[in-house]
C-alpha cells in the first residue's frame, strides 16, 4: 500500500457505490496471561461500537487478536516446559473461546506468529530503515520485562519499574534504534491539528507534556532472546515486541500487499487501556510517519477495573474470570454491567453486589418487566396478535393517556437519535452523539429513560381498565405503542446485548435477524406492522436472589 493513497474518510469523501468504512481494533492480548475482566472490557466495548456502526450502515472491520512474541512469553513457556508456539497456541484458544461466549463479532483474529504478520512487520521495518530512521547503536539502560518497556535511570522508582513496581534488568547490548527524537515536533503538530486524536482529554494532556519533555531514540531490537521476528538482514537481532505488536493493525488490512482490505487503513479507532497509551500515541504514530503511512483517526484509553476496591492480581486471588460471570449471570447481563456501571475513560470498581444490583433494577425490574407485561397484555386482550393502531387524529386522546403517559410522549422519546432538548419538562441527550463520543453509560441511561417512561405509560394508561370499560380503540393504541416501542428498543439495546435484542424481536413476532437491520430504517415509530403473532418467552433477565 503506497503512502497516503487511501483517501481520508469522511462524509464528504463518501462514494455513492461504496459504503463508508469503519476500522476498529482492540489491543492484541499477551498470551502469558489468561483472559480476565480487563481484557473482556476492552473487547466488549469495541464490539458495541462495531455493532453500532454496522447498524448505521458502515462497512466495518473489527480486529482483535493475540500478542505472542517477546521475552515475557518466552519465559512463561520455559516455565511451563513447552515451546513458545505451543504455549501461545494453548492460551490463544482461551481468548478465542471467551470471545465466542461473549458474542464478540470480530471480523478477524490476528496472531503475531502468523506469516502474514511477519511479512508486514518485516516490510514496515524495511520502509523505516530505507528512509534512514533506523540505525545500529548500543543500548545500555534499564528494562522492565513485565511491561516490555525501556526505562532510564531517572524513571526508576526506588530502583524498580515505576509502572508495575517489579524489579528491572540492566541491559547492555548492540541494538537498532528508531529515531524517535526526530518526531517530537511532528507529533506535537499532529496533536494540535487533530485535537480528537487522543481521548479522553486528560490523557491527551499527559501525552502532550511527555512529548514536550523531549523524546529519546528508541531501542527497537534485542539480541538476548530469540522468540520474535528477526531483523531483516541481521537475524541475530529480534525486533522489539512493541514494533512487532503495533504493526498488527496494519497487517490485518493486507499490508504490504494490495488487497481489498486496504480501504480500511487508516484505522478509525484504536480502543486501548490507559496503561498502553504511550505506545499507541507516541511510538505508533512515529513509526507510521517514518514509513510515510497515514495515521489512525483516534486512540481512546479506557480506565482500569479494581475489584472490591483493590487492585486485581493473581497473588491476591481476586482476578475476575469473565467465564464464571457469564455462567452465573448470563452474557448480556455481564456485557451490560461492564458498560453501564462506569463512564468509559475513568477507572471503576467491580463487585458482585453492584453487578447483581444492576441486573435486578435495570434489567429485571425495568426492561424485563416492561417486556413481560406488554406481551402478557397483548396475549390477554388481543389473543397474542399485535393490534392495528387506530389513527388518533380524529379522536381526542383518552384522559387516561395524557401528559407523560401519552403515545405522543413515547413517540417523542424515540426521536432520541435525532432529538435532544426539552419536551414537557424532560431533558434528553442525543443518543447518536453519546455513542460517537463513546459515552456508553450515558447512552444506556438514555435508553432507560425511554424504558422507564414506557413503564409509566403502562401504569397510567392502565390497559386493564380500558378493557373493563370496553374502550377498544384506546386499548389497541396502547398495546400497539408498547409492541412498537419494544421493537425499537430492541434495536437500541442490540449493540450492547445482541442475543437479548434478538429474543425481544422474536417474542414480538418480528421477522429476520436483528443484526442485519439498519438503524435508519427500523428506528421509526410506526414502521412496525400490526398483525404479528407474539410469542411468550421465558423471562429475559431473571431476578437474582441476593
Ligand atoms: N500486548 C499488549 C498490547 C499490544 S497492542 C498492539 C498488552 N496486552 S495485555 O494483555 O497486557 O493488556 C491488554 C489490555 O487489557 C490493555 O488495554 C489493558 O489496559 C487491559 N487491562 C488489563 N488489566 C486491566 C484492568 N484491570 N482493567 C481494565 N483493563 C485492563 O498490553
Amino acid at each position: 500500500m503506497a503512502a497516503g493513497r487511501t483517501p481520508r474518510k469522511g462524509l464528504k469523501g463518501r462514494m455513492p457505490d461504496r459504503k463508508e468504512t469503519f476500522y476498529i481494533t482492540t489491543p492484541i492480548y499477551y498470551v502469558n496471561d489468561v483472559p480476565h475482566i480487563g481484557h473482556a472490557y476492552t473487547t466488549v466495548a469495541a464490539d458495541v461500537i462495531a455493532r453500532y456502526r454496522r447498524l448505521k450502515g458502515y462497512q466495518v472491520l473489527f480486529l482483535t487478536g493475540t500478542d505472542e512474541h517477546g521475552q515475557k512469553v518466552e519465559k512463561a513457556a520455559e516455565r511451563a516446559n513447552v515451546r513458545p508456539l505451543e504455549f501461545a497456541d494453548n492460551v490463544m484458544v482461551r481468548f478465542k473461546d471467551l470471545w465466542a461466549r461473549l458474542n464478540i463479532s470480530n471480523d478477524d483474529f490476528i496472531r503475531t506468529t502468523e506469516d502474514r504478520h511477519r511479512q508486514a512487520v518485516t516490510r514496515l521495518w524495511e520502509e523505516v530503515r530505507g528512509r534512514g530512521d533506523i540505525y545500529l547503536g548500543e543500548y545500555e539502560d534499564w528494562y522492565c520485562t513485565a511491561d516490555e518497556n525501556f526505562l532510564t535511570e531517572t524513571q526508576l522508582k526506588d530502583g524498580r519499574c515505576p509502572d508495575c513496581g517489579r524489579p528491572v534488568e540492566k541491559l547492555k547490548e548492540p541494538s537498532y534504534f528508531f529515531k524517535l527524537s526526530k518526531y517530537g515536533e511532528p507529533l506535537l503538530k499532529y496533536f494540535e491539528a487533530h485535537p480528537g486524536f487522543i481521548e479522553p482529554q486528560n490523557r491527551r494532556n499527559e501525552i502532550v507534556s511527555f512529548v514536550r519533555d523531549g523524546l529519546r531514540d528508541l531501542s527497537v531490537s534485542r539480541t538476548t532472546f530469540s522468540w520474535g521476528i528477526p531483523v531483516p538482514e541481521d537475524p541475530r537481532h529480534i525486533m522489539y515486541v512493541w514494533f512487532d505488536a503495533l504493526t498488527n493493525y496494519l497487517t490485518a488490512t493486507g499490508y504490504p500487499l494490495e488487497s481489498g482490505r486496504n480501504i480500511f487503513w487508516p484505522a478509525d479507532l484504536h480502543i486501548i487501556g490507559k496503561d498502553i497509551l504511550r505506545f499507541h500515541t507516541v511510538y505508533w504514530p512515529a513509526f507510521l510517519m517514518a514509513a510515510g503511512l497515514p495515521l489512525p483517526g483516534k486512540v481512546f484509553a479506557h480506565g482500569w477495573w479494581t475489584v472490591d476496591g483493590a487492585k486485581m492480581s493473581k497473588s491476591k486471588g481476586n482476578v475476575v474470570d469473565p467465564n464464571e460471570m457469564i455462567s452465573r449471570y448470563g452474557v448480556d447481563q455481564f456485557r451490560y454491567f461492564l458498560l453501564r456501571e462506569v463512564p468509559f475513560g475513568v477507572d471503576g470498581d467491580f463487585s458482585i453486589k453492584a453487578l447483581e444490583g444492576r441486573i435486578n433494577s435495570d434489567l429485571a425490574n425495568d426492561f424485563g418487566n416492561l417486556l413481560s407485561r406488554s406481551v402478557s397484555m397483548i396475549e390477554k386482550y388481543r389473543g397474542g396478535v399485535v393490534p392495528e393502531r387506530v389513527e388518533a387524529m380524529d379522536r381526542p386522546e383518552s384522559e387516561a393517556a395524557e401528559g407523560r403517559a401519552s403515545e405522543e410522549f413515547i413517540r417523542k422519546l424515540f426521536e432520541v437519535t435525532l432529538y435532544s432538548g426539552e419536551y414537557k419538562g424532560s431533558k434528553w441527550k442525543n443518543f447518536d452523539k453519546l455513542m460517537d463520543e463513546l459515552k456508553f453509560s450515558d447512552a444506556l441511561e438514555q435508553i432507560w429513560v425511554v424504558v422507564r417512561n414506557m413503564n409509566v405509560y403502562v401504569d397510567k394508561s392502565a390497559p386493564w381498565k380500558l378493557a373493563k370499560e370496553k374502550d377498544e380503540e384506546t386499548l389497541s393504541n396502547v398495546l400497539y405503542t408498547l409492541a412498537e416501542g419494544l421493537r425499537i428498543l430492541a434495536v437500541y439495546i442490540y449493540p450492547f446485548m445482541p442475543a437479548s435484542a434478538q429474543k425481544v424481536w422474536e417474542g414480538l413476532g418480528v421477522e429476520g435477524d436483528i443484526s442485519a437491520c439498519s438503524f435508519e430504517n427500523e428506528v421509526r415509530f410506526g414502521k412496525g406492522k400490526a398483525g404479528k403473532q407474539i410469542k411468550k418467552l421465558p423471562p429475559l433477565f431473571p431476578r437474582i436472589q441476593q
